[in-house]
């Protein structure tokens, strides 16, 4: 089974590349379509518009991160969207689900979404215990983890905590994709990010002209998060075998084109 992972697609431009590069992966035979979905609308969240405009234009599954309810609207539509995954290890009472089990071609594929600790503001309960506590009952062969997070070797830890145990641990979170991408010692597949999809020359998702508005020259202008211009899409493919839920492969794909030309 062939599964692809799409790193954060980040506002306007990001939802342009996805409709642009996802046509274009036609030919990898890929059985299922993962995406990160928390920078989708202007950079933060994911409006219930934006939800469909992903699944209409091949996106499988949604994974989200700490962005995942800046567009409150989700309160009210995740329930009823079951293609998406919101972090597993939040504290208190949420909507929605962080790991769920989908239904690709007859073979369960588990996908669960957990946020990491290091640098990261939101509290949230220990994650290695979160995905531990899970897998508790989740049996299933083929689980795709996306640890979102924004410490390189939290990340690594994570993954050499659960290798052997789960498919895949893929980075999300720092938008930037890490050349990283291997099989750990158990049969995990691993990267640190995936990247992001979305203005390539920009800071994270925003213009670099915001960007240095803001940081270099402390001026309060808004984020601008769908910023136009050069993009790029960040993606890692999967090859699993369906019987033991390991990875035979992980490639990373990576192209760039002006769609608003
Ligand atoms: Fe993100
Ligand atoms: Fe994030």
């Amino acid at each position: 089974m062939r599964i692809l992972f799409i790193g954060d697609i980040f506002g306007a431009s990001g939802r342009g590349m996805l409709s642009y590069a996802l046509p274009k992966l036609k030919d990898r035979h890929i059985d299922f379509v993962i995406a990160n979905g928390e920078n989708v609308s202007g950079g933060r969240g994911l409006s219930k518009a934006h939800y469909k405009e992903l699944i209409a234009n091949g996106v499988q599954c949604i994974t989200m991160g700490n962005h995942w309810r800046d567009e409150r609207e989700i309160e009210r539509y995740i329930d009823a969207a079951s293609e998406i995954v919101r972090p597993l290890n939040l504290i208190g009472y949420h909507r929605g689900v962080g790991s769920k089990v989908f239904d690709v071609n007859g073979v369960p594929v588990r996908v669960t979404n957990v946020l990491g600790t290091a640098f990261m503001p939101e509290a949230v309960t220990v994650p290695f215990l979160a995905l531990n506590d899970l897998l508790g009952t989740a049996k299933e062969a083929i689980h795709v983890v996306d640890y979102h997070a924004e410490s390189s070797s939290e990340k690594h830890l994570f993954a050499y905590a659960f290798d052997g145990k789960v498919t895949a641990v893929l980075g999300t979170h720092t938008h930037v994709a890490t050349a990283d991408s291997r099989i750990l010692e158990k049969g995990t597949a691993y990267q640190t990010d995936v990247g992001m999809v979305g203005l390539r020359d920009g800071a994270i998702g925003i213009s670099k002209e915001t960007a240095l508005d803001r940081f270099v020259y402390g001026r309060n202008v808004s984020l601008d998060g769908d910023a136009f211009g050069l993009c790029q899409f960040c993606a890692t493919l999967l090859d699993i075998d369906e019987k033991t839920g390991r990875a035979r492969s992980i490639e990373r794909i990576y192209m760039e084109e002006d769609i608003h030309g």
